[in-house]
């Protein structure tokens, strides 16, 4: 029998929630036939071994196991494409979400009511849920509010990774998804040609059972590079965003360190000048230091580099791409000079140029991406 509903489920160290989770949806679509495909990300606490031997013995689950791979937009893109009920929805596997309203979204997307129904942890009106912490819950509304502003969405609670819609919604769409990131509905919402109809189910955002959020100062940094992506009508990719984003917040790191490399060498060294050349590449070396283990935390996490002698090695690599970067940079912004006697666009330009060569030398030589 082929299921009329397809409940994707990703999964990073969720073993001692899976089991409760299947039994919760089973009770809650008691007459409706439904799979769950988990995406679980190899996690180290046997999530993918707990879940496998569930669909052992329960035909409407499985599990793909995913390796070297980490990202929770992507994952529910692969459970999704991966599946084939008329519709889907998409479920985080801690029990913060209230499986019963699965069935009123159902009904809503099934009659037509709603291209999407999302479950929204505001249209209650219990804004700091019981499932989030204050500070949590300030910078989720921060990005509710940049995401409607910025990306002209209507939706209470685009954030929400709780969501069901019809597949041939979701099919042509899935290309342009981005595959890193947290935010898969805000995507799915702006990328959408149409405006989608969103039909909304407010619930309260229970904490989670068992084991850790992975929601972290990384996530919010993604969902950054998913404006700026958008912004530019997919133009600018995530990545690039996020190297970007880390690269002007090194500007900060830099002055700083200028000022405490001017205060501690203006004793050894007379010379103002030579305070000066000799703070401003300490500085420089720091910032790019920081830059370096900033990006390898954020921006390229999926390929993260670990142990001494590996980064010691990357961060070498790293030094010389962005030594030459600003050669490149430089070089460029001269030249610009000299032909316009204008000098804001050409350092721009000189900027633009650098920031590109160092993401794309980066990604080949240090962080080894093709
Ligand atoms: N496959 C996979 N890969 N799954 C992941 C990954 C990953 O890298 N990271 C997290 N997950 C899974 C978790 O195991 C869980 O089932 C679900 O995704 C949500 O992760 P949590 O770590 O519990 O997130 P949260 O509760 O802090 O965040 C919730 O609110 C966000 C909005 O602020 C979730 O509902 C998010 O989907 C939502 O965007
Ligand atoms: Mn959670």
């Amino acid at each position: 029998m082929t299921a009329d509903l397809s409940i994707v489920v990703p999964t990073f160290n969720e073993s001692a929630n899976i089991e409760a989770l299947i039994e919760r949806v089973s009770i809650a679509l008691e007459g409706l036939s439904w799979e769950m495909i988990v995406v679980d990300d190899d996690s180290p606490d046997g999530t993918a071994d707990v879940a496998k031997a569930i669909a052992r013995h329960d035909g409407r689950v499985r599990c793909i196991r995913r390796v070297n791979r980490r990202g929770l937009s992507g994952a529910c893109v692969e459970g999704i494409l991966s599946s084939s009920a008329p519709f889907v929805a998409v479920m985080d596997a801690d029990l913060q979400h209230d499986e019963t309203l699965l069935l009123p979204m159902y009904r809503s997307v099934r009659s037509g009511a709603a291209d999407i129904a999302v479950g929204s942890r505001y249209s209650t009106g219990n804004a700091v849920a019981t499932g989030f912490s204050s500070l949590r819950a300030r910078i989720s509304r921060c990005g509710t509010a940049l995401a409607k502003r910025i990306l002209g969405i209507t939706c209470t609670d685009p954030m929400s990774g709780f969501f069901m819609l019809r597949r041939d919604i979701f099919d042509p769409l899935a290309p342009r998804l981005a595959e890193s990131g947290y935010k898969i509905l805000a995507d799915i919402l702006a990328s959408s040609s149409r405006p989608l109809r969103i039909a909304e189910f407010g619930f309260e955002f229970r904490p989670r059972r068992a084991g850790q959020s992975k929601f972290d100062a990384r996530i919010v940094l993604d969902f950054l590079g998913l404006l700026i992506n958008k912004l530019s009508n997919g133009r600018i990719p995530v990545r690039f965003a996020s190297f970007a984003l880390v690269g002007a917040s090194g500007v900060l790191v830099h002055l700083v360190a200028l000022q405490i490399a001017r205060l501690a060498l203006t004793a050894p060294l007379s010379y103002h000048r030579d305070v000066f050349a000799a703070s401003q590449a300490a500085a420089t070396f720091v910032a790019m230091t920081t830059n370096f283990f900033v990006n390898n935390a954020v921006t390229y996490r999926d390929s993260r580099i670990q142990g001494a002698p590996h980064l010691l090695r990357a961060l070498l690599a790293f030094h010389l791409v962005c030594a030459l970067g600003a050669v490149a940079n430089v070089s460029v912004a001269t030249s610009l000079y000299d032909m316009t006697g204008r000098w804001l666009a050409p350092a721009i330009a000189g900027v633009v140029m650098g920031s590109i060569w160092n993401f794309t030398l980066s990604s080949f030589f240090v962080w080894k991406r093709s």
